[in-house]
């Protein structure tokens, strides 16, 4: 029998476990990872792929990914042994834990040098950087931070060093009054930045670029990104909702929970899309300009608005804090199975973790600059990572997470986890996490490789 409550904790209240998968969900995904991919894809159509998968596959996804949590009430690796032996299939679905525990790794090591980025962008903006800047001058001042390993270092070993402190310390200590108050303030801060680009940028073709559909433009490649952006951004498939779920109270309603963190994390992207579009054609920048688009961008429209030395600042500390709680949640599932099965400290479990994930994220860092002749599939090492973990690992962790909730399972166990009042919407669900979800990610993956 799996523990009735988790040995890591419990949320205090079910808002407490809202807050916090925000956190999780809401970070780079949003605001530095969906307007460069969408960018570089044309946009429109990519949006609008995006947005199925969100709702045809990442929300019942991410119901199955958090009951599966609570069910368990321990790490993913722990949870998925002891689901099997409940349900009497093989343990071998212990493997959706472990593939996240090494995707979680794997990401970790990235998302800290990117963070790193926004990190020194609130010295940059606070310094006057970006005062006078024009396009050129924006884009010189990236690539002469990305040219710089040891600029990168220095930010990617702070960032590290910040999320094992939290993580070490426990994921409950202080974090939901910091999501209760600075998630809503980015928002608010990219309500200006529309705002801004409704009056200095090109709003109505970077509103027509995001919206307006054009499927001839659509490859096969763009569809799995859209996929792979759909599980990225909602954090799902790698177990570290799943270990958020496991700290849920056992009354709360997981659909409504869930409903309410994809909606946030989604209006948060095409918000962010909203404010950024406009900005760069109105600047004659490119939206395919890749994964510098916002730290080019951004920094032209706060040298020019009123306030901007201040509003860039505060921007670029809310970015960093919002891949901060993202960073946290990533790191979670690795730490709590090495505490729950090794019997490690948290403090010994998440330095050996953020060791680990430091070292790899040096190569990232390195392919920037001098390591930049060497790939792999023709990316580079960060860009590798990314492609991954994102568009190949995060999908099959949650397509193994469908299988295992649609189809190992029994209805029974099913049902009587999610206690779904209505008959007809727990129907709907579970036809989503049996059929389209598996069949859409298992299409979308033969599709990418030209199998179909
Ligand atoms: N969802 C986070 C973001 O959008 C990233 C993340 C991926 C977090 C996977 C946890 C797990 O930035
Ligand atoms: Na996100």
């Amino acid at each position: 029998m799996p523990p009735t409550a988790s040995i890591h904790g419990q949320w205090t209240t079910r808002l407490a476990f809202i807050l916090a998968a925000t956190g999780s969900a809401v970070g780079l995904g949003n605001i530095w990872r969906f307007p460069y991919i969408a960018g570089e894809n044309g946009g429109g159509a990519f949006v609008l792929v995006y947005l199925g998968c969100i709702l045809l596959i990442g929300l019942p996804v991410m119901i199955a990914e958090i009951m599966l949590g609570r069910r368990g009430r321990q790490s993913p690796i722990n949870t998925m042994t002891s689901l099997s032996r409940e349900e009497g299939v093989s343990a071998g679905w212990s493997s959706i834990g472990w593939i996240g525990v090494v995707t979680g790794f794997l990401i970790l090591s990235f998302y800290s040098v990117v963070a790193g980025w926004a990190l020194s962008y609130i010295f940059k903006s606070g310094a006057g950087g970006f005062v006078g800047l024009d396009a050129g001058g924006s884009e010189a001042m990236f690539d002469g931070m990305l040219a710089s390993p040891e600029a990168l270092l220095a930010w990617h070993t702070i960032f590290m060093v910040m999320v094992g402190i939290v993580v070490a310390r426990g994921v409950q200590s202080g974090l939901e009054k910091a999501v209760t108050i600075l998630m809503p303030l980015l928002f608010v801060m990219l309500l200006v930045m529309v705002g801004y680009a409704v009056v200095q940028g090109n709003f109505a073709e970077g509103l027509a670029f995001m919206l307006a559909p054009d499927f001839s433009e659509l490859s096969a490649n763009a569809v799995l990104l859209a996929m792979g952006q759909a599980f990225f951004t909602l954090s799902l498939g790698m177990g570290a909702i799943m270990i958020y779920g496991s700290y849920l109270q056992s009354d709360a309603s997981i659909p409504r929970t869930a409903g309410v963190v994809v909606g946030a994390d989604t209006l948060v992207a095409i918000v962010a899309g909203l404010a950024i579009f406009p900005i760069v054609l109105g600047a004659g920048l490119s939206p395919g300009e890749g994964p510098g688009l916002i730290f080019v961008t951004l920094p032209l429209a706060f040298g020019e608005m009123p306030g901007g030395l201040i509003f860039g600042t505060v921007f670029f500390i809310l970015l960093s804090f919002a891949a901060w709680t993202s960073a946290i949640s990533i790191a979670e599932p690795a730490v709590a199975w090495l505490v729950e099965t090794v019997g490690m400290t948290r403090v010994a479990a998440t330095t050996v973790l953020a060791i680990a994930a430091w070292t790899l994220g040096l190569a990232a860092l390195l392919s920037l600059n001098v390591w930049s002749d060497y790939t792999l599939f023709d990316m580079g090492v960060l860009d590798f990572l990314d492609y991954l973990t994102a568009n190949i690992l995060l999908p099959l962790g949650g397509f193994l997470i469908a299988v295992f909730a649609g189809w190992r399972m029994t209805r029974g166990s099913v049902s009587a986890e999610l206690a779904m009042r209505s008959p007809a919407l727990f129907g709907l669900w579970y036809f989503l996490v049996r059929f389209v979800a598996p069949v859409a990610i298992l299409l979308v993956f033969l599709r990418a490789v030209e199998l179909i």
